[in-house]
């Protein structure tokens, strides 16, 4: 049960050896992030909004707002609401297939946001440059060794490598084999945070000694206290096993779909009809492809909603990395970040 409205346990001191380790590890990351820890929430569509995001920059992390499918309005409210309730740096995450990017970043620009983080692909002709000039710094996600030194050229300036462990859009590649094919080429040269599966404080400390200047989770953050999520979803959450946390099925090798990884549910079913009402539109030529991939998308941002914010967890997506399985109770930010924190620090402190 949750210890909301008791009175907070005295904290241990962290002058062990294993934090002054951690802290010296995480020093990159957390002078790029201007923050107590590099641990970046990962930004998650309708979960990631003003009272979560505002949770993990107050307790030492860095929250990241989820502009998802929001206008250029919607962000502006939710950039103005996350600013009222943390005095501390935070991030917004926009997804490079928004047809109003360009208006998005200008809503970014204006608020001063520090950090603009690029998802969903490779950012089109002039995002960067209009991020750069507001003063952000850019996070960009970057699949392969390849893209990252691409990423790098066109001016990010720290990398977010995630691997098909994390809960929702994925990738084909594990967030370990990500990270032996990119860390050792480019972790000196650029801050690279490691996201995907990550569920404790070992696994993070892991990730910092093979040259990761910190890391992202989004799974993890679910079921905080402060997360908005319905509390039908974070149920899923506390109940799924890392099993259950499986990839959407492509049905028709014409329409490429990015695969998202969500607790099994009744949903499934509904993706693969989506799927074959967009293919037989791509057929009779009635839409074009980059449109068919837009109306996956609306329907993925849709069922998400249908989840989170209404709580219907059999036919809304309920998003899920593999790390759900270590997602027990629901707890305060604090205590998550804390906990991550200790078991990273006593893993080193191991190493002797
Ligand atoms: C419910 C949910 C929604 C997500 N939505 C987004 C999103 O809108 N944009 C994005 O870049 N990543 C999104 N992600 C990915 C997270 O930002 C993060 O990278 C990922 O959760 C890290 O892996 P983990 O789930 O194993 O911790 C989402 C993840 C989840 C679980």
């Amino acid at each position: 049960m949750s210890g909301e409205g008791m009175i907070a346990e005295p904290r241990s001191v962290h002058g062990s050896e294993g934090h002054a380790k951690l802290k010296e590890l995480m020093h990159r990351g957390t002078a790029f992030l201007g923050c107590e820890y590099a641990i970046l929430g990962g930004a998650m569509s309708w979960v990631s909004e003003r009272n979560l995001v505002s949770a993990i920059s107050n307790a030492g992390g860095f929250g990241v707002i989820a502009c998802g499918a929001m206008n250029p309005e919607l962000l502006d409210t939710e950039i103005a609401e996350t600013k009222k309730r943390t005095e501390r740096p935070f991030g917004v995450n926009l997804i490079t297939m928004h047809p109003q990017l360009s208006e998005l970043i200008d809503t970014c620009a204006k608020h001063g946001v520090s950090h603009v983080v690029l998802a969903g692909g490779l950012p089109p002709g002039g995002a960067i440059e209009r991020i750069k000039a507001s003063g952000a710094k850019l996070i960009c996600f970057s699949p392969a060794l390849a893209l990252a030194k691409k990423l790098m050229r066109s001016g990010a300036d720290a990398l977010v490598i995630e691997g098909m462990e994390a809960g929702g859009h994925i990738g084909p590649v594990s967030t370990s084999v990500l990270c032996q094919e990119i860390l050792p080429h480019v972790a000196k040269d650029i801050p690279v945070f490691v996201a995907g599966g990550i569920g404790r404080g070992e696994a993070i400390a892991a990730y910092l000694e093979m040259g990761a200047v910190g890391v992202q989770l989004g799974t993890r953050f679910v079921c905080a206290h402060e997360s908005i999520a319905h509390a039908n979803f974070k149920k899923a959450f506390i109940r799924a096993s890392a099993r259950e946390a499986i990839p959407s099925v492509q049905i028709d090798p014409r329409l490429p779909v990015i695969p998202v990884r969500a607790l099994k549910n009744r949903e499934m079913e509904n993706f693969a009809a989506k799927q074959r009402e967009v293919a037989q539109q791509l057929d009779d030529g009635a839409i074009e492809m980059a449109e068919a991939q837009l109306q996956i998308e609306h329907y993925w941002a849709g069922a998400l909603r249908r989840a989170v914010i209404d709580g219907d967890v059999e036919s809304g997506s309920v998003m899920a990395g593999q790390s759900v399985g270590m997602v027990n109770r629901e707890e305060p930010v604090t205590d998550i970040i804390q906990e991550l924190v200790d078991e990273a620090a006593a893993a080193l402190e191991s190493r002797g």
